[in-house]
């Protein structure tokens, strides 16, 4: 409580103005509540966050970040080295699940259902996986270059698509179904949210430009099927080995199958983000949200 924090946000990422507003709104939540907090606004290269957490004199990171360097282990990282406890997931944790070929994986390994897929090479595994099937980079989020491939005259131009981002292509069964997500906070599942985009699948513009998305907390799932995916999700942040707080996607088909899209390890918080709506459908406001994030934050390796 009396340690000084350090609010990282920003960041190079694609996802830097979504991470200052969640900067923005964790800084305000702990200052609410007599923290000694301050945000630190990472712009660039790596020395200039050292430089920062130095000067500001932060004793315990609380990490806002999104995206390539902040959730895929690289801030992790330099956190452990200068032995600065942080909130969220470790460095193999954060690169594990920033990874669908990684993380797929270790889900296949331990018997955590997600959708048969394999690591795009030619015309075979497209055969292999047969139409419908979901074209998707393997390193990216927020639905960027994600495509779901109807007929093989769509094919060329998502492989474009993904194959010009961050890491390998990977095909996927395309799953039907309701589009879940679920809550973990260190190991215990609060709850989900069911997600019904108003186009196709939850794409981009779904996320982030319209307003006819809706967003039921909690879903209205009977208590066999809320059951299922909250305890896939916990199965799967725990296969990961994931710390602090994370939001794991998943679709619930009509047939009554849990199937584990992928955990995202620094979901977004601000006020109106999913996890905490879930958190607050349990009764747990943003601001002791907030707080009981930051009692998670530790040195994992
Ligand atoms: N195998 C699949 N079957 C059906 N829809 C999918 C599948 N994979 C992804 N989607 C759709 O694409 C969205 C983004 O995919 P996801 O794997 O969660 O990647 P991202 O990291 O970009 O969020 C999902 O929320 C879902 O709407
Ligand atoms: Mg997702």
């Amino acid at each position: 409580m009396n340690k000084r924090v350090g609010v990282i946000m920003g960041g190079p990422s694609a996802e830097r103005e979504v991470s200052l507003r969640t900067g923005q709104g964790v800084l305000a939540a702990l200052l609410s509540r007599g923290y000694d907090a301050v945000g630190i606004d990472w712009t660039g290269a790596a020395h200039d966050l050292w430089a920062a957490l130095r000067q500001e004199r932060v004793e315990v990171a609380f990490i806002a970040l999104h995206g390539t360097f902040g959730e895929d282990g690289c801030v992790q990282g330099l956190l452990e080295c200068c032995a600065i406890p942080y909130t969220g997931s470790g460095v193999l944790a954060s690169a594990l699940a920033m990874d669908k070929v990684y993380s797929r994986r270790i889900f296949d390994q331990e018997g955590i259902e997600s959708p048969r897929w394999c690591t795009y090479r030619g015309a075979a595994d497209v055969a292999r996986i047969g139409l419908p099937l979901v074209v998707k980079p393997a390193r990216e989020g927020s639905s960027v270059g994600v495509s779901i491939v109807h007929s093989e005259a769509e094919l060329p131009a998502a492989l474009e698509r993904a194959g010009s981002l961050h890491g390998p292509v990977l095909l996927e069964e395309y799953v039907r179904g309701r589009e879940i997500q679920v809550a973990v906070l260190d190991g215990e599942a609060l709850g989900e949210v069911e997600v019904r985009p108003a186009t196709e699948f939850y794409d981009y513009e779904a996320k982030y430009l319209r307003n006819d998305t809706q967003y039921l907390v909690p879903a209205p799932l009977t208590d066999a099927e809320r059951h299922l995916v909250l305890d896939l999700a916990r199965r799967a942040h725990r296969a990961l080995g994931c710390h602090g707080a994370t939001r794991t996607d998943l679709i619930l088909t009509p047939s009554g199958r849990a199937v584990c899209l992928e955990v995202n390890t620094l979901p977004g918080l601000t006020e109106k983000s999913l996890l905490p709506k879930i958190a607050a459908a349990r009764g747990i406001d943003y601001a002791t949200l907030i707080e009981r994030i930051l009692a998670t934050a530790s040195l994992k390796t």
